[in-house]
């Protein structure tokens, strides 16, 4: 493609290094689209006649067919996607393909690439993250009204229902499905026309081409437009923060499937067992949820690192932006689709989280919250609790079945009534809070 300033060829193993072909073939419908949106353009503009529109239109619609069929060769001499099918092109229809490039360049190319890209896999995702919501609501109805302990510093605090638990996830979700869609308002602007950094002498209606693509409107300056991956950064935190929830769903499930916990039983189809010990049974998909959040993680730092030194404009550094970018879609899409299956066939062992919620411990609060609507200052009910509570862990007694009227006079038998999980969660009323009228609210909202 540049052969006329130079006298060699390109060094085999530069060639090897600099190509990158073999992963971002991936884009070949976003570099068509763009492609024949800028050539309607070059024939409104007068650059091209409606034969030679034609001909480049059906020329790059046939390297689309082949492409979608894997009957195109891709070669690693022409370095990328946008070289690979231009050549191509050319090589189909002849002079009018070698018009094509005219106002354009590889930086602006592969910008408006990346963004068709991302705004089609962000729309892939979302709909990946609303079918693990469905799924989690799904069980968050089934177990609606199953007490559980909740956990702070992994020790018991106070009863909640499983209900209110996995709803706690959809709210993660929901704020995931908000950054991308937040990220996806931000890049929807086409980069088409920036040329390599400074526009071109030919003006094509830069307008026009964006509306073909789908764009809202159109990058303001085209230094930025070729230097910017911005858009590419947000969407990876975007997916490594959904992962890092996903991996903290998978965390609580593995200790719900572990016999000391005991609160989760995972289908057969989505657990593994052990090539030694026969009578194990896995949560590998949480495992490997958890694992793989670590890429995610790993590709956003990849590529802030990659942009952080870079002088304006377009530097080959950034064709490193698109291993990470698609290794991240790719990761959490399957990682989405695995667990909204695993999740829509899990069950919950209610008598074991009606065990676990039964300890009188987790009233604790309650009977404090009790001393207060006698009077008691909460600093102090704390105390006098507190006391009740060494009591029983010294003595054995449960801390419902200890005599709290020899511990402080402040007590009266009718302190007892705190001890019902059933009362404690009716009372927690306010928006938020976990009584099973809310959580059924709540799940009828979303529904
Ligand atoms: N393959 C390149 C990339 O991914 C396309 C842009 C190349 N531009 C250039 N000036 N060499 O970034």
């Amino acid at each position: 493609m540049w052969k006329g300033r130079f006298a060699r060829e390109t060094a085999e193993l530069v060639q090897q290094f600099g190509e990158s072909i073999s992963y971002d073939w991936r884009l070949y419908k976003h570099d068509i689209a763009g492609s024949i949106a800028h050539a309607r353009a070059q024939m409104k503009a007068g650059l091209l006649t409606a034969d030679e529109f034609g001909q480049i239109e059906s020329g790059l619609r046939s390297v689309e067919a082949d492409i979608d069929a894997g009957k195109f060769e891709f070669k690693t001499s022409l370095e990328d996607i946008h070289m690979n099918v231009e050549a191509a092109l050319t090589e189909r229809i002849g002079p009018a393909g070698a018009k094509l490039h005219t106002a354009r360049s590889r930086n602006d190319q592969v910008a408006t690439d990346t963004r068709l890209y991302c705004r089609a896999e962000i729309d892939v995702l979302s709909a990946g993250i609303s079918d693990l919501q469905q799924a989690l609501l799904d069980r968050a109805e089934k177990y609606a009204d199953t007490v559980l302990p909740a956990y702070t510093h992994l020790q018991r605090g106070q009863p909640v229902t499983v209900g209110h638990h996995l709803l706690a996830y959809v709210e993660m979700l929901d704020r995931d499905l908000g950054r991308l869609a937040d990220c996806r308002k931000r890049l929807n602007i086409s980069p088409l026309g920036s040329g390599a950094l400074a526009g071109s002498t030919i003006n094509l209606d830069r307008e026009a081409i964006a509306a073909e693509l789908g764009f809202d409107g159109v990058t303001r300056n085209s230094m930025d437009a070729v230097a910017d991956r911005d858009y590419i950064a947000e969407f990876l935190f975007a997916m490594a923060l959904c992962g890092v929830h996903l991996s903290r769903l998978s965390e609580d499930l593995i200790l719900w499937c572990s016999a000391e916990f005991g609160f989760v039983t995972l289908s057969d189809a989505h657990t593994t067992g052990s090539s030694l010990m026969p009578q194990k049974k896995n949560p590998d998909v949480c495992e490997i949820t958890r694992g793989k959040t670590g890429r995610l993680l790993g590709n956003l730092v990849s590529l802030l690192t990659a942009v952080k030194g870079l002088p304006l404009t377009y530097n080959r550094d950034l064709q490193e932006d698109k291993e990470p970018l698609f290794d991240s879609v790719d990761t959490l899409k399957l990682t989405l689709a695995v667990n909204a299956e695993m999740i829509a066939a899990m069950e919950i062992r209610e008598d074991k989280c009606l065990a676990a919620a039964s300890d009188p411990m987790l009233l604790a609060t309650d009977l404090a919250d009790w001393l207060v609507r006698q009077g008691v200052p909460f600093r102090q009910a704390h105390e006098l609790v507190g006391k009740a509570v060494a009591e029983s862990v010294k003595t054995g007694t449960p801390l419902d079945q200890l005599d709290l009227t020899t511990i402080d006079p402040a007590f009266t038998a009718e302190a007892s009534g705190v001890f019902s999980v059933e009362t404690a969660l009716a009372a927690r009323t306010n928006p938020g809070a976990p009584s099973i009228d809310n959580v059924r609210a709540e799940i009828e909202r979303r529904k």
